[in-house]
Formats: C-alpha cells, sequence, structure tokens
C-alpha cells in the first residue's frame, strides 16, 4: 500500500517536473526566482550572501524531489528559508534553477589556497573564527563558508566587514550600576533581562534593573583588512575561504 503510494507520488513529481521544464516554466520561474530568491542568490543565481547556484554542485541533493524539498521546506539549521508557493511554482522554480546550473560556472580563482591557509592563521582570522573545530568564538563558523556564500561576498566580508552585518552579530554594550562595562553578542532578551555571550566571560545575564547604560552596535566587530593584506593575500586568503566546502549529501 505504501509502496503504491510512495510510487504513485514520484510518478506526480515526474510528471510535474517534466510539464514545467519548457522555455514557459523555466521563463516564469525566473521571475519568481527574480522576487524571492535573487535577494540572497543573486541575479540569475550567480550568489551573493546565499551561494551561486551556477556551478552545478548541489551539497543537499540534486535530484528534482531534493530541490523541490530544499526549496519549499528550506535547508534545516541554515539561512536557506522555507517559502511557500503552489505546486506548479515550484516546478517553474526548479526547471529555472535547472536550467542556470546546466552549463556549470567554476570560475579558477586567482588566489593560492595553502598560502590563504597560512594567511588565515597569521594575520589573526583564527583567532575569531572556527574553521573545522580550530580557531576562535567571536565570528562566525567558517567550516563551511564556500558553500554557503557567493566569493565576491566572501571578498567584501573581509575589506568591508561593516557592509551586512547579520544581527545575531550586533554587539550589546553595557554598563552596569556598579560601574561594570560588559560587551558581547545578544543572545536574547526579555522585559526584565538580557543574556549576552560576554567576550570576556562567556554567558551571561544581566537584568535591566541593573542597567546604567545599554545599547547596541550594529557594526561589526571584525576589524577591515582592506590596508592589512595585499591584493594577492587577499586573493589567497578568498581562495582558502571559497574552498571549505560542505560535504555533499549522499543520498
Ligand atoms: C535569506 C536568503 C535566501 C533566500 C531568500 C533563498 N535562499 Fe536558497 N540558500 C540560501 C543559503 C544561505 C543557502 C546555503 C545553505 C547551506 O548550505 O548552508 C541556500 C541553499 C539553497 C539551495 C541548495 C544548494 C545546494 O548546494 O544544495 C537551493 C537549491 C536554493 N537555496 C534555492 C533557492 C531558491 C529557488 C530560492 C527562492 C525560492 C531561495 N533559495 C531563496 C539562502 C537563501
Ligand atoms: C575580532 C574578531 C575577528 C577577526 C580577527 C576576524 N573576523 Fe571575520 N568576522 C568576525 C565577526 C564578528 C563577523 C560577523 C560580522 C560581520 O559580518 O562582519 C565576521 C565575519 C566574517 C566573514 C563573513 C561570514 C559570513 O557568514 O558571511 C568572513 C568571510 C570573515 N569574517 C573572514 C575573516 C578573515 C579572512 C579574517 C582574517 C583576515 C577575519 N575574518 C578576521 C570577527 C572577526
Amino acid at each position: 500500500m505504501l509502496l503504491v503510494m510512495l510510487a504513485g507520488a514520484s510518478l506526480a513529481a515526474a510528471q510535474s517536473a517534466s510539464s514545467q521544464a519548457t522555455p514557459a516554466g523555466r521563463a516564469a520561474g525566473e521571475k519568481i526566482f527574480r522576487a524571492h530568491c535573487a535577494g540572497c542568490h543573486g541575479v540569475a543565481g550567480v550568489g551573493g550572501t546565499g551561494p551561486s547556484l551556477t556551478t552545478g554542485v548541489f551539497y543537499h541533493g540534486s535530484t528534482d524531489a531534493d530541490l523541490y524539498k530544499n526549496i519549499t521546506q528550506g535547508i534545516e539549521g541554515t539561512a536557506m528559508p522555507d517559502q511557500f508557493f503552489t505546486g506548479a511554482q515550484i516546478w517553474q522554480i526548479v526547471a529555472y534553477v535547472r536550467s542556470i546550473s546546466a552549463t556549470p560556472v567554476r570560475t579558477k580563482l586567482p588566489g593560492n589556497a595553502t598560502h590563504g591557509a597560512e594567511l588565515f592563521a597569521s594575520k589573526g582570522c583564527s583567532g575569531c573564527h572556527l574553521v573545522k573545530g580550530e580557531g576562535g568564538v567571536r565570528g562566525p563558523d567558517l567550516s563551511v563558508i564556500g558553500s554557503q556564500r557567493s566569493v565576491a561576498h566572501l571578498r567584501e566580508s573581509i575589506t568591508d566587514p561593516g557592509a551586512k552585518v547579520e544581527n545575531a552579530y550586533w554587539v550589546a554594550k553595557v554598563i552596569t550600576k556598579d560601574g561594570k562595562n560588559h560587551s558581547g553578542f545578544l543572545m536574547n532578551q526579555d522585559t526584565y533581562a538580557i543574556q549576552m555571550l560576554d567576550f570576556a566571560d562567556g554567558l551571561r545575564m544581566v537584568n535591566r534593573a541593573d542597567f546604567k547604560d545599554f545599547g547596541i552596535d550594529r557594526g561589526s566587530s571584525m576589524p577591515s583588512y582592506k590596508d592589512k593584506l595585499s591584493a594577492g593575500e587577499l586573493d589567497d586568503v578568498v581562495a582558502f575561504l571559497a574552498g571549505l566546502e560542505r560535504p555533499r549529501e549522499k543520498k
């Protein structure tokens, strides 16, 4: 019974997938993509704060069913959101995503990744960032950053860290009535208290009643490396980061 249902469902899925794999279906998908996906994946899917979808590589599965699921349900534990579309619209989007990844675009980056890894340690990056379990926690874990962001975004993050700062990295600054200063990432807040990851001593709860002064800095706590890396060194670091890929899911 279950098998019959499963077979029925995948047959229906296959039919709907192919019914939209037409020039009209792809054009409709492109329109939806521009409105709902390009903000993160870039115009024509070349990447932005989200990964490029033109490389022909899908880390989270590449069958029609995988794409359908990832687009409707989002990808848990990542910044890829779930979004509501009708079945036909999703197949139009899938048809479009297929068309932009059909001729994979894999640009050979100019930098030297091995040298980039050395710079990552010697220039202090690893003091704030984890890569494969090693490093600091004052910035995002970069272990699979190459599959999460475009190369252009990586470059910008290094030369102009303040350009886009996710609210998880906004810095809360508190002065308490006893005159102590605390700064750290704001984890949670309610009417009575805030919870912060204090840069000096870890997770801390501060009652609002104890505030003398409280503010949130929406800039980046990462220093800009614009003048601290030569053009060649920047290429090397970017090549290193772009190569930090997520393992591909096997289904
Ligand atoms: C808020 C930003 C954002 C929006 C909006 C968004 N995505 Fe994503 N998407 C991401 C990120 C980030 C990832 C990478 C997830 C990871 O691996 O960490 C991703 C991953 C994916 C993947 C999986 C890629 C792989 O390697 O398997 C597909 C496919 C995808 N997005 C398609 C879409 C489509 C189609 C839309 C619009 C309907 C969309 N995304 C909207 C951010 C976004
Ligand atoms: C003092 C700590 C600190 C140092 C040192 C530091 N970073 Fe960061 N980095 C951060 C923080 C905090 C963020 C998140 C806020 C932001 O986007 O700027 C960040 C963001 C990033 C991002 C964007 C991540 C994303 O999810 O989009 C990249 C890439 C990055 N850093 C690379 C580097 C590299 C390469 C170096 C060394 C050349 C470096 N960082 C040095 C703290 C640091």
